[in-house]
């Protein structure tokens, strides 16, 4: 797909902005918990700020429904962004109307301004036309950064796009870039690693995934799933067995396209869920009935290992075990370090992003290594699933 991005924009000192931007970050005791998101938007204000537009930043907090909610407000995000921008961010206590219409007017060029949480308004997520409206008056220009929001039709990212001329911001442009070099139009052979606790929540992602990709590592909860309508016992293990059918679906699936499945050689289990829990690595053959299994062993790491040397580009989501509690961290770890190393020697490409994957590179050191890290959950997800973005298809020139 073709979009337009800031390098298609010029003159625009004076001009009114509108950006969206994806400033749903975590909190804390009422601060901020991790700035990720934060930072990935500042390129792009300012690139926007220096060519002497006012921007004015639309985002959504959290799922208000449309009510104004106080501990969902986007004042307490303000000054952490001021701080890693290093310039002043007012605020207007509304994302439309006269609160702010009087703060937009009095901004200077250059200046950057953050609107209330455009979910206070129910029109928002009913992608209400009237509200799209009420937005698209406020600006001259539109530019979505935020691709994490961009599998959500809403207002501030489907219709608003409709009603102004709308530009991919530098983020979104970098993520359209990164992931269209992982599953568009790749370096084969492709890997793509999937975990995670369940296979029911990546039905969708799986099937479109082995029509892609050369190689597909199963690893979390849900290798289980796939284990066991193999016919393994998986004693206690976390497993849809409803799912059997649907497990191997997806095997006959890849099998005709070509696409191997590498599932765990061995497995490290344990009688409880629980950091430091007492544990061994068995063989598929021996996991007792009454252990689960909570991360693969050294058999299935060098494995790993051996398919992430045979790719050119690597699309990873979700852990491959319990990484929160230690030692079931070990394989997500190694696996996660593995892939860094190759990147770095610039034999791959690595795309990573949706859920916990985030924070099990960051677990693992391994993230700032990786070509791309997408800081999108749902979205990242849906692209995955081969789905077309709403937010992203409203850009398309
Ligand atoms: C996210 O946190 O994944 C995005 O900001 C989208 O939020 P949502 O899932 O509430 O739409
Ligand atoms: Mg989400």
């Amino acid at each position: 797909m073709t979009f337009k991005t800031l390098d298609d924009l010029s003159d625009i000192a004076g001009k009114r902005v509108l950006v969206r931007v994806d400033l749903n970050v975590p909190m804390d005791g009422g601060k901020v918990a991790d700035t990720t998101r934060i930072e990935r938007v500042l390129p792009t204000i300012h690139e926007l700020s220096e060519k002497g537009a006012k921007v004015i930043l639309l985002a959504h907090f959290g799922r208000p429904k449309g009510q104004r909610v106080a501990d969902m407000s986007l004042e307490p995000v303000a000054q952490p962004l001021a701080d890693l921008l290093l310039a002043p961010v007012d605020f207007a206590d509304d994302c439309v109307g006269k609160s702010a219409e009087d703060a937009i007017a009095e901004l200077s060029d250059g200046d950057v301004l953050l609107l209330e949480n455009t979910r206070f308004h129910a029109g928002e997520e009913k992608n209400d036309p009237a509200f799209a409206k009420d937005l698209a008056e406020l600006g001259d220009i539109y530019v979505n950064d935020a691709f994490s929001a961009a599998h959500r039709a809403h207002g501030s990212t489907e219709g608003i796009a409709e009603l102004l001329p709308a530009y991919a911001g530098r983020t979104m442009q970098a993520e359209l870039e990164a992931l269209g070099s992982a599953l568009g139009e790749p370096k084969r052979p492709v890997l793509a690693v999937v975990g995670g606790a369940k296979v029911s929540s990546k039905i969708d992602l799986l099937e479109n995934l082995v029509g892609k990709v050369d190689m597909l590592v199963i690893g979390g909860g849900m290798a289980n799933t796939f284990m066991a309508a193999n016919g393994i016992n998986v004693g206690k293990s976390l497993c849809e067995h409803d799912l059997a059918d649907t497990a191997r679906r997806i095997m006959a699936a890849a099998e005709k396209s070509g696409c191997e499945i590498v599932l765990p050689a061995d497995a490290v289990v344990a009688r409880e869920f629980k950091a430091g829990a007492e544990n061994e690595t068995v063989t598929l053959d021996a996991i007792p009935s009454d252990a689960m299994m909570l991360d693969v062993g050294s058999a299935s790491i060098a494995k790993i290992a051996e398919k992430i040397d045979a790719a050119n580009t690597l699309v990873w989501n979700g852990p491959l075990g319990a990484f929160e509690i230690a030692p079931f961290d070990k394989a997500t770890v190694a696996a996660a370090r593995h892939a860094a190393e190759r990147t770095k020697s610039g034999k791959l490409n690595s795309v990573a992003g949706g859920g916990d994957t985030v924070a099990a590179l960051n677990h693992a050191g391994a993230a700032d290594d990786f070509s791309y890290v997408s800081t999108a959950g749902g979205a990242f997800l849906e692209w995955l699933e081969g789905k077309e973005l709403p937010g992203v298809k409203a850009l398309e020139a």
